[in-house]
């Protein structure tokens, strides 16, 4: 990064002739003199945990002004940070020293959609929650789900291959993303903006840009499968005596409701206690709650209401009538309202953590049955360091997607400190290690985990990810200190 260089008043007028809208450009250069707390939520990320210092924001309508301002920054050897909804969760977004920021939030078209097939093309600043908009009168939904729905685009979605709430059911983005349009570091357009179901003609070169977080180019379009609206959705919230019940709950869930499980999330008790005390949905009532270790939320997607409601009632009543009970109790959505709150204490749990404290957050894949053990012991770590307590460290929670062996772990301070710092890392990384798991399950590598990409690669895999990186970007503008140190 260190050979890169910043970006200059000449620079910052020569991206003024390109944009064909004056409200494209931000820079605090003088040439220009945008007030500089209009750049804030462009260098500061969605956590307040990390910080850039760029002075220029540059915000293209078309691929062909991104292709110009891409092409001009590599013969200038001027870095540039990729921006979608800034909602990544691992200082991904925000630049390290003074990059420009290419956001692609004025790129907001849909180019088509094929009802019959339920293909989407649409340009990658499209926010999540727009798009999902878009396709219900068609009776479609987007492939998949998440908290940051309503400010994530679909060229962020692509760029961290986000999984979200919905992966159990339809899978990841590299199924379901079928084509795309990008931007090379050297300005080139690589179309391959295809509607093809089936297309086995050698490489599959899109693939790379699924996750690659903008280190590789930027995604200008995408096009992606929207399955069929379910006909009908209901959803539970059980509540289970003791953690080591989920493992074999799933296993029931999954036999007794086969096709029209769509989702099976957990979250532990700390996770719940802070959603309601944030007032993401409503709290489940006290005898509910009662005696409960952690909670999952189970959620069905079919074709029939009652055939569906059916097998769900035949669920709880076989789960509360068996001899030793898996759960203690379960409450079921008894409406649209219901149903959103219940959804609300699982996805609300991100918002609780940002307004309780500043989160350390650890995405990782590990067994499912050393999920408890995996939040256990990091408090412990925390606990014999003597960071336990309100002033440091205020709790330790877990939560996450089960279906797919995803824990969040979440440690949650009073502020940002080396001590805690120190205390969590490489503890946390050795103990996914341990248990040969992924130090990044769905957030990406960012910033935040650079140094900790050995943990979950062998160096053949880190040499080879490298030799691509220096074949796409030999410069070293694009994302520049991101996935790869
Ligand atoms: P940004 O944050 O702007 O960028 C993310 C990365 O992609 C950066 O490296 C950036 O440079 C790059 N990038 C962005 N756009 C482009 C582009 N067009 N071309 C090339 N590179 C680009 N993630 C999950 O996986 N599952 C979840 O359930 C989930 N829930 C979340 C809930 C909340 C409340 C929040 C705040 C975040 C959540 N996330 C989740 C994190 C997730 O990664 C992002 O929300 C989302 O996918 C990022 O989209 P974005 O548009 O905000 O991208
Ligand atoms: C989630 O599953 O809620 C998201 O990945 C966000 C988070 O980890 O907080
Ligand atoms: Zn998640």
């Amino acid at each position: 990064a260190s050979r890169l260089n910043s970006i200059t008043d000449a620079d910052a007028l020569h991206f003024a002739k390109v944009l064909s809208s004056p409200t494209s450009l931000l820079s605090i250069l003088p040439s220009i003199s945008t007030p500089p707390e209009e750049l804030d939520i462009y260098n500061n990320d969605w956590m307040g945990k990390y910080r850039g210092k760029s002075t220029t924001v540059l915000k293209p309508k078309t691929t062909q002004e991104v292709s110009e301002i891409v092409k001009w920054c590599n013969d200038r050897r001027i870095g540039i940070v990729p921006q979608g909804g800034n909602t990544g969760l691992v200082g991904g977004s925000v630049p390290l020293r003074d990059e420009v920021i290419l956001s692609l939030s004025n790129m907001t078209q849909v180019r088509s959609f094929d009802p019959v097939s339920g293909i989407l093309v649409a340009d990658a600043g499209c926010i999540l929650q727009s798009l999902t908009d878009y396709v219900a009168p068609h009776n479609h939904i987007m492939p998949l789900d998440l908290g940051a729905k309503g400010s994530c685009q679909i060229g962020g979605n692509v760029s961290t291959n986000a999984g979200g709430l919905r992966l159990l059911r339809y899978g990841s983005l590299h199924g379901s993303v079928l084509g795309l349009e990008v931007v090379l570091p050297d300005g080139t357009i690589l179309d391959q903006l295809t509607t093809l179901r089936k297309d086995n003609t050698g490489y599959d070169l899109k693939q790379l840009f699924i996750g690659a977080e903008g280190t590789l180019g930027i995604i200008t379009g995408v096009s992606i499968l929207t399955p069929p609206a379910p006909q009908a959705s209901n959803n539970v919230i059980l509540a289970l005596p003791r953690f080591e019940n989920v493992l074999p709950l799933y296993k029931t869930v999954k036999r007794q409701l086969s096709e029209i499980l769509s989702a099976f999330e957990f979250i532990d008790r700390t996770a719940y206690d802070l959603a309601v005390k944030h007032g993401q949905g409503r709290a489940l009532s006290e005898e509910d709650v009662e005696g409960a270790e952690c909670f999952v939320l189970v959620e069905t997607s079919g074709g029939r209401r009652e055939h569906d409601e059916e097998k769900l009632n035949n669920l709880l009543e076989s789960l509360l009538e068996a001899d030793e009970p898996l759960i203690n109790t379960g409450v079921m959505a008894q409406n649209p309202a219901q149903f959103s709150s219940l959804w609300a204490l699982r996805e609300g749990v991100t918002e609780a953590v940002s307004k309780e404290g500043k989160a350390y957050k650890y995405d990782i894949s590990v067994p499912l049955s050393t999920f408890k053990e995996c939040v256990d012991l990091t408090r412990e770590r925390l606990r014999s360091k003597g960071l336990l307590n309100e002033a440091q460290v205020k709790a330790v929670i877990g939560y996450g997607h089960v279906g797919d062996g995803n824990l969040h772990l979440n440690v949650i301070a009073k502020a940002y400190t080396p001590e805690i710092q120190d205390a969590l890392e490489p503890f946390v990384y050795e103990l996914v290690a341990s248990h040969r798991g992924s130090v990044s399950a769905e957030h990406g590598i960012g910033a935040m985990k650079t140094h900790a990409l050995h943990y979950s690669k062998d160096e053949t895999s880190i040499a080879w990810m490298k030799k691509i990186k220096a074949i796409f970007d030999p410069n070293g503008i694009m994302n520049p200190g991101k996935v790869l140190e």
